[in-house]
């Protein structure tokens, strides 16, 4: 299941994030990539420099994932590693890749089952650098409002087209979740999302605690904990 999801971050936030990564050192992207990934990945990263700035910016898109409600309804997050932010300038590109399964170390190990991209940049501040997701009914890309985000399965090829002119910042991380399987979480989605419905429309209803049950117990069934 994709996902976009608007208004992750307000546009004050963006600004100030913005802001803050256009005085920051950044690296080459190779540095975080796995060996097959480095061979296609031609942009840059903020530096980690061990300082402040990484963990305030981390902390700042990690909070607002945590309280994004439709995130939570989507993904069931079991656990969210810190984002890298990605600046792409002209030419940069991120060639196909798959993303690595497993990610971090140690206590902090993660199967990446969802792989998220959260645009910072105007999208009519640079051309090109759109995010382009294969499956098996084709290609689909995606270049969103600055403060919106897409959310993928990791288990897909995707690229970054080429940015032409202007820059490209985004804040990239992964999502181990308690539903493991794709298609599981779309049906929880789909009947959280038309339980929602149903109470704004006539309130607390049978039909309602039925969906609910049935979402709770598919979730209890499902969930690895
Ligand atoms: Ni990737």
């Amino acid at each position: 299941m994709l996902l976009c999801i608007a208004d992750v971050l307000d546009l004050s936030q963006v600004e100030s994030l913005v802001d803050k990564l256009n005085q920051a050192k950044f690296v080459d992207g190779k540095l975080t990539a796995g060996w097959h990934a480095r061979m296609v990945k031609h942009n840059t990263q903020l530096h980690d420099d061990g300082g402040r700035l990484k963990d305030e910016l981390q902390q700042t898109v990690l909070t607002a994932l945590q309280q994004n409600s439709l995130l939570q309804m989507a993904a069931h997050p079991k656990q969210i590693r810190p984002p890298l932010f990605s600046r792409y300038q002209e030419g940069m590109h991120y060639g196909t890749h798959v993303d690595n399964a497993l990610m971090g170390k140690d206590a902090d190990l993660i199967r990446s089952d969802i792989s998220l991209t959260l645009f910072l940049s105007d999208p009519d501040s640079y051309t090109g650098g759109e995010l382009v997701i294969e499956s098996t009914q084709g290609e689909q890309a995606f270049k969103l409002p600055a403060g919106a985000m897409i959310i993928y399965p990791s288990s897909t090829l995707h690229r970054v087209e080429p940015v032409n002119q202007g820059v490209r910042l985004a804040a990239v991380t992964w999502v181990q979740s308690f539903v493991k399987d794709t298609g599981d979480r779309e049906i929880l989605f789909d009947l959280d999302t038309a339980r929602h419905s149903l109470f704004e429309k006539y309130g607390k209803s049978a039909e309602f605690d039925l969906l609910s049950k049935s979402h709770a117990n598919l979730l209890r069934k499902w969930a690895d904990v």
